[in-house]
């Protein structure tokens, strides 16, 4: 699969690590940086370059990091066709994709370890959404909702 990941200043400390596993689990990796620590940067601006990445078709899912996880998810579910959720629990990191269809995985690299991070991102991946009747009847309503209808 083609996943695009990007990270602020807070979340650095966990991507080079999940490049690597992502690699190794054969995924095309699409790194939208940061490619240097700076204190300075600010999420919204990965988000956006993450978000436009899911868009334009360049990678069918994302993974997102900040500090906390939390504006990372905010900044990208303003994104049309973004559906991120911050997920620091397994079930979560795969349930989120089988029913919610979520196409960006949050992590907050101060709250969870890289191995934890490690696998919410390998359930993430290895999620499917079910398609079931259900779920695409609240993906559409979701959907509606971002359409403003
Ligand atoms: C950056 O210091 C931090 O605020 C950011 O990474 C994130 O945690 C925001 O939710």
């Amino acid at each position: 699969m083609k996943i695009a990941i990007a990270c602020d200043h807070g979340g650095f400390p966990l991507k080079a690590d999940l490049v690597k596993l992502l690699e190794s689990l054969g995924h095309q990796v699409v790194d939208l940086g940061a490619h240097h620590f700076d204190p300075h940067d600010d999420y919204p601006d990965f988000a956006r370059a993450l978000g436009t990445a899911i868009q334009q078709g360049k990678a069918e899912r994302g993974i997102l990091l900040c500090g906390s996880g939390v504006g990372a998810s905010v900044a990208a579910n303003k994104m049309k066709g973004v559906r991120a959720g911050l997920c620091h629990d397994v079930y979560s990191a795969h349930q989120s994709v089988e029913h919610d269809d979520v196409n960006v995985l949050c992590l907050g690299a101060r709250i969870i370890g890289p191995a934890l991070a490690a696998d919410l991102v390998k359930a993430f991946v290895g999620a499917r959404f079910t398609g079931e009747e259900r779920h695409l009847r609240r993906l559409q309503a979701v959907q509606a909702l971002e359409a403003g209808r």
